[in-house]
């Protein structure tokens, strides 16, 4: 079992009978649909990979207010703007959430930080791209939400307890988003003007192979697929959830009279599925190198929020010690 000999935080997946027995259990234990809590033992490797990949979804919560926090005062009616707030602040939300997932794993919210500031911690590579006109709010609700949505259900039923719970709320706001996007779209792609509809197709085609990146790169390049599924921590593979997402995104484009930027796209009568062209894997590689096109703004406005939110961790931290010592003195008395 598990004997796929793919590269995954550095090693192979080991079967069933090479496992320690302390291991064995519990693997076992995943392979039953049992969830980890934070205090069950767990290999060392499990507990790193989730760490990895549960920091690196917080930050891209955290990192992708900024392509939307960017519309919020440009926001063309009070609807929209207050719904673009609602959004932006349920995404620092999600990113709260999933920072104390990991912190149950025993790493501190500020190594998590310092990790992102330092580029040893990566985001989602689609936060790297501009976001140019009021269009792009409604392509990223409807295709950036719509694409976490699609890897975010699966891992509802993820093995680690505080990640699936946290997940079973941030799918449900992740929903919201998608359909306040699809909104702006229908209001511009179907309902509004040539320029309007311009507008929305622009977006669609700056924003379509992006949010494809979004899942990953192809399985044969994924490192950490098959160990993260031999845990449980990853329920499905990249291509799997990418092949979803086109299937489910095309006929969206096509209610809305919008063109997919993709010559080759065509439905497979065979695979009852669509064929579609792959992203521009040297594109997604540079991004993830820090090379995009936001890729020094974003991380710049996380140091800044950072440094200048220092007064206010500092007072907490005052605060927090000035209690305790009373408390200690009443004790004491
Ligand atoms: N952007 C940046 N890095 C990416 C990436 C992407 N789109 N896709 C893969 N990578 C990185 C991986 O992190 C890994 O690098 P590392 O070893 O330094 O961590 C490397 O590329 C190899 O990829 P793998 O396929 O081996 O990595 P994973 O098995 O971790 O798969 C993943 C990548 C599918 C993104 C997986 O980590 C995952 O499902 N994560 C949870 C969901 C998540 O993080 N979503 C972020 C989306 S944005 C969001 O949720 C905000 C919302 O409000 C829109």
């Amino acid at each position: 079992m598990y004997a796929q000999s793919i590269r995954s935080t550095g090693k192979a997946v080991q079967s069933l009978e090479d496992m320690s027995a302390e291991d064995r259990q519990f693997q076992e234990r995943i392979n039953r649909g049992e969830k980890i809590e934070p205090k069950d033992y767990m290999p060392a490797a499990y507990r790193e990979n989730l760490i990895r990949q549960i920091g690196q979804h917080a930050h891209s919560e955290i990192v992708g207010q900024l392509p939307e926090g960017n519309w919020i005062s440009r926001a063309p009616t009070l609807e929209r703007k207050a719904n673009l707030l609602a959004k932006v602040q349920d995404e620092a939300g999600h990113g709260l959430y999933l920072y104390c997932a990991a912190e149950t794993l025993g790493v501190s919210r500020d190594d998590l930080f310092g990790m992102l500031h330092t580029g040893k911690m990566k985001y989602s590579s689609i936060f790297n791209y501009p976001t140019l006109t009021w269009a792009d709010m409604g392509a990223v609700g409807w295709l950036v939400d719509g694409a976490a949505i699609m890897n975010q259900v699966p891992l509802q039923n993820t093995s680690y307890g505080p990640y699936a719970r946290a997940m079973v709320r941030i799918c449900k706001e992740e929903s919201f988003h998608q359909r306040q996007g699809f909104h702006i779209m229908i209001a511009m792609a179907k309902n509004g003007n040539d320029e309007q509809h311009r507008m929305a197709q622009d977006a669609l085609n700056r924003f379509w192979y992006p949010s494809l990146m979004m899942f990953g790169p192809s399985d044969k390049d994924s490192v950490h697929s098959a160990q993260s599924m031999a845990w449980k921590i990853k329920m499905n593979t990249n291509d799997e959830l990418r092949q979803k997402f086109v299937d489910a995104t095309v006929p969206q484009a096509e209610f809305l009279g919008l063109s997919i930027p993709d010559d080759h796209l065509n439905w497979n009568e065979k695979t009852n599925q669509y064929n579609y062209s792959e992203p521009d894997w040297n594109e997604f590689n540079d991004v993830l190198a820090g090379n995009g096109p936001c890729n020094t703004e974003r991380l710049d406005a996380r140091k800044k929020a950072w440094s200048d939110g220092a007064w206010v961790r500092e007072g907490m931290m005052a605060h927090a010690a000035k209690k305790a010592e009373r408390k200690a003195e009443r004790q004491a008395v």
